[in-house]
């Protein structure tokens, strides 16, 4: 593990001596963005998508991309080519950079930043036969949620909820509607009908979440964008909750109760079976 090699400001150096500075943005004010990428025999998910999520969330918080999109991509690959599984997530890490400790941006400063591939698990079988548990929480977070920000203290604190809870999720309610998970957006079925709620500031616009509305869409399963208030949430047939690195997993207990038949719903399972062809047109 602390040989693996990572990427940090230009160079691939084993993971044990990758080291910042104390006085780095990122870790002193938690100024910085990230992304998270999936990747299928040896193959990102969806590259331009997190590449485009990732200039979005430079563009929001006035950080210049360091690199281009085809540097990017020889990094990505070299980490992957370097790690020994066939599923793999890229962590990416773009702080503002090193400067002395002053609220306003520092002038003239590089960014710091850090490339990581680590070994991506699959969901353990037993989850996804009998779904999972989540809770309802307040959402207590800012108004830019379709940052992909690296400041995760409330996300940390409300998951940390949930697992205390016995939980693994905590589902997020703003104004009484569904937001999106602390690390994962949200879709519920009732009769038939997908539903997740619209892109806007939120929430994160994920990339799970996209390609199964294109899913959808593609396969004439009705699914709609919308909004999502609490009591029809807490009255769904089905709940899913979507990530890159949980993919789609079956909700079947809602703060102790049972979501529909209390059993992944025929939906997810339609779904989900959908989600692991296209990962597989990636192995080829
Ligand atoms: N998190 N919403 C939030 C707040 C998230 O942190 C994530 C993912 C998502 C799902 O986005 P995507 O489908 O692009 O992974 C939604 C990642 C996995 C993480 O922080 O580890």
């Amino acid at each position: 593990m602390s040989s693996q090699l990572v990427y940090l400001n230009g160079e691939y150096i084993p993971l044990n001596e990758a080291k910042i500075s104390v006085l780095d943005r990122g870790f002193i004010f938690g100024d910085g963005v990230y992304e998270v990428i999936p990747s299928y025999g040896s193959k990102a998910l969806r590259f331009e998508h997190h590449m485009q999520r990732l200039q979005n969330s430079l563009d929001a918080v006035r950080i210049k991309n360091p690199l281009s999109n085809s540097q990017w991509q020889i990094i990505i690959d070299k980490l992957i080519a370097d790690t020994d599984s066939q599923d793999q997530y890229i962590y990416l890490h773009i702080t503002r950079g090193v400067a002395s400790r002053d609220h306003q941006f520092p002038n003239e400063v590089e960014p710091t930043v850090f490339v990581m591939s680590s070994v991506l698990h699959t969901v353990r079988p037993e989850l996804l036969k009998s779904g999972v548990s989540a809770i309802t929480l307040d959402d207590i977070r800012w108004q830019y949620c379709n940052i992909k920000a690296i400041a995760l203290l409330p996300n940390i604190l409300l998951r940390q909820q949930a697992v205390d809870k016995g939980a693994i999720e905590a589902i997020l309610i703003r104004n009484g509607n569904i937001t999106e998970g602390a690390a994962s957006n949200v879709f519920i079925v009732k009769n038939g009908i997908i539903k997740t709620p619209p892109k806007d500031n939120k929430l994160l616009p994920g990339i799970t979440r996209d390609l199964i509305v294109e899913i959808a869409k593609k396969h004439n399963m009705p699914i709609e964008e919308i909004s999502i208030n609490e009591h029809e949430f807490l009255d769904a047939d089905e709940i899913w909750l979507t990530s890159s690195t949980k993919e789609i997993l079956p909700v079947t207990k809602i703060n102790q109760q049972t979501v529909g038949k209390g059993q992944p719903g025929i939906v997810w399972r339609d779904m989900y079976q959908k989600y692991q062809e296209y990962k597989e047109t990636l192995r080829k």
